[in-house]
């Protein structure tokens, strides 16, 4: 109960903030409209006792006026208030998926968003907007129904004070519909996983991308089956929230069955023996029909503000807690050239739910203009070193200093802008080519020169070119766009990395290796004069994840990966000239082309 009366505290507050004209007239027309229905019985009482009275036809046709505008107020006057609030309730919808937004990019650390139990709430929350709409209509339909049900009341206690009891058996269900909701809820949590394992598997079965894999493996009749599974999982989980949701529902409506039908035979007894006349049995009869469905409406409404409220109260959580980090963050002043460098501390990384750690106790000093190459075998953890430097993830242990200052003292979007990077999973955006560009520096998206910039920058031309105009959608997705080939949406994407023109830090995670041998040796170049350009500029430090080791000679320094930790780090030249680790692979990688030339 506490739960739904903040959810209407906050629809409410909502509302008021965005367009408090619109949830005036639309409230008012509606609470208008619930005065016709108590007045349907007052007229009907009237109109009988007037007619067995043989009232004048003045008065008759003055009852029965009264009694036909309250049926088509009734009717009119909540149909005309819904027009006024239902688009504010769209607008309430697009607020909260804004505050979604927001909670999410809030500084929530990456790997709690990549989080299984966070992709659920996620999931939770994303079905909880939409039916938070609803919360408003239920808000202002349950003062409505608040408003019928005190003058049925009065008129009630007119008759008899003993008919009263018929609301305090109505109070029954309303009492039991917080606890008849708790299953649903659990259910759905519970369900949560399933609709997650659905989703992944109607993709599979259905997404472009990855029919293909699936046809090759012969897997989509097994794919099937798996979705089929889910989906029945997921029926089996819910059908047992709502069977308990039902019966304590139709427990609870049991008492207020019997109490309609006695308060019914409690009043023709009273007309029956002369206590109340004919007009008051008739009243009566009209009210308990609408006690009925006023009672019912009431449940239907408080159970809608009741499933939502656990929505509400998800996102507010949410975004409670992106906002308590941000105040954690003390914010130093991140000045625009870094001056000493990064300094990593015995930095150890473990992800959510794994045993191992991924990085171990690294430790390392990198001055700044300094551009280093990150290598090391698949799983060594250079993706989670970017990341972590990126500040998406945070250490498990040690920390990371930027210019002598702990990573977490700036405002991590400080640190955000002051970062570019192209990652190892970068995303195909469906946009515009300038947008799919752009957004890798927000403030430039409408910013031609900066755009054309960062494509020369990336030595991108010749898939822009390709492409044409810069409008031009790319992508098959969501428009009839320019479908892009792998290699080509890396170099859109290293674009995009390179859009902003003074980043203190850039990393670019594998980023040739979709890329064929000429646009690969066009993509050095283009990194190596961008990290020169930056190194002098800001001071800005450059990683480069590469595999392909001929590519790191130009690197400052070259830090060797190995298992989590650091192997070795320092030049090229050095590393060879000590031949461990890295001079094996270099040499190994050296004679495998060798060899493969030869043949
Ligand atoms: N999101 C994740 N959740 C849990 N574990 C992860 C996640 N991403 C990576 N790992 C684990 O962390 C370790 C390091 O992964 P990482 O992606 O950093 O390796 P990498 O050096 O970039 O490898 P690659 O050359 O294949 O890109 C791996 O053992 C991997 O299993
Ligand atoms: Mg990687």
């Amino acid at each position: 109960m506490k739960r739904s009366l903040n959810a209407i505290r906050l629809v409410l507050a909502m509302s008021w903030v965005i367009d408090r004209k619109r949830l005036i007239i639309g409230a008012g027309l509606l609470l208008l409209g619930s005065l016709a229905q108590p007045g349907v019985a007052i007229f009907v009482r009237d109109l009988t006792n007037a007619t067995i009275a043989h009232e004048s036809a003045l008065v008759l046709t003055a009852f029965a006026s009264g009694l036909a505008l309250c049926i088509t107020g009734q009717l009119m006057l909540a149909h005309l208030g819904h027009l006024w609030y239902y688009e504010l309730g769209e607008l309430d919808e697009i607020e909260l998926a804004k505050r979604m937004s927001r909670a999410i990019h809030n500084d929530q650390p990456l790997d709690e968003i990549e989080s299984a139990e966070v992709a659920d709430k996620i999931e939770l929350l994303r079905r909880d907007i939409a039916s938070a709409r609803v919360t408003l209509e239920a808000t202002i339909g349950l003062i409505a129904v608040a408003i019928q049900l005190i003058i049925t009341c009065f008129l009630l206690v007119t008759v008899s004070p003993w008919l009263l009891l018929l609301l305090v058996a109505a109070a029954v269900p309303v009492l039991t519909t917080s606890a008849s909701e708790k299953p649903v809820q659990d259910a759905r949590k519970d369900a949560a996983a399933f609709t997650r394992r659905i989703r992944n598997l109607r993709d599979a079965s259905t997404s472009a991308d990855r029919v293909k894999e699936i046809r090759l493996g012969h897997g989509a009749a097994r794919v099937r089956a798996l979705h089929g599974e889910a989906q029945l999982e997921l029926a089996a989980t819910m059908a047992a929230g709502y069977r308990r949701y039902y019966g304590i529902r139709l427990l609870g409506q049991l008492p207020f069955a019997l109490a309609l039908l006695a308060a019914i035979a409690y009043t023709a007894w009273l007309t029956f023996n002369g206590h109340s006349n004919a007009g008051q049995l008739v009243m009566v009869l009209a009210l308990t029909t609408q006690v009925g469905g006023q009672v019912a409406n009431a449940l239907q409404q408080l159970n809608n503000v009741g499933l939502s409220a656990t929505g509400l109260e998800r996102i507010e959580e949410l975004r409670m807690s992106a906002a308590d980090r941000d105040e954690q963050a003390d914010a130093a002043v991140m000045g625009a050239r870094l001056t000493t460098g990064l300094h990593l501390d015995g930095v150890s990384y473990r992800y959510p739910g794994n045993v191992e750690s991924s990085l171990t106790d690294i430790t390392l000093d990198i001055p700044a203009g300094t551009s280093v190459a990150v290598v090391g075998e698949n799983g060594a953890g250079k993706s989670t070193l970017i990341k972590l430097i990126q500040g998406l993830y945070r250490p498990s242990d040690g920390r990371i200093t930027v210019d002598g200052r702990p990573l977490e003292s700036f405002r991590p979007d400080d640190w955000h802008r002051a970062s570019a990077a192209l990652f190892q999973d970068f995303v195909h955006f469906a946009f515009r080519a300038r947008e799919s560009i752009g957004v890798g520096d927000i403030d430039r998206l409408d910013d031609d020169d900066a755009i054309e910039a960062a494509i020369d920058r990336a030595k991108a031309r010749p898939v822009t070119d390709r492409i044409g105009s810069l409008d031009t959608y790319l992508g098959r997705d969501f428009h009839d766009g320019e479908e892009l080939s792998g290699g080509q949406w890396q170099t859109i994407g290293l674009a995009r990395s390179l859009v902003k023109d003074s980043p203190l830090v850039l990393t670019l995670d594998e980023p040739g290796h979709s890329l064929d041998p000429e646009s690969e040796l066009r993509m050095i170049d283009a990194y190596e004069t961008a990290a020169r350009d930056f190194a002098t500029r800001t001071g800005a430090i450059t990683f480069y994840v590469t595999h392909r080791l001929s590519s790191v000679r130009s690197a400052d320094l070259v830090l060797v990966l190995r298992d989590g930790q650091i192997d070795a780090v320092s030049t090229h030249d050095d590393l060879i000239a000590k031949g461990g680790y890295y001079a094996e692979l270099f040499t190994m990688q050296a004679l495998a082309y060798a060899d493969h030339d030869a043949e």
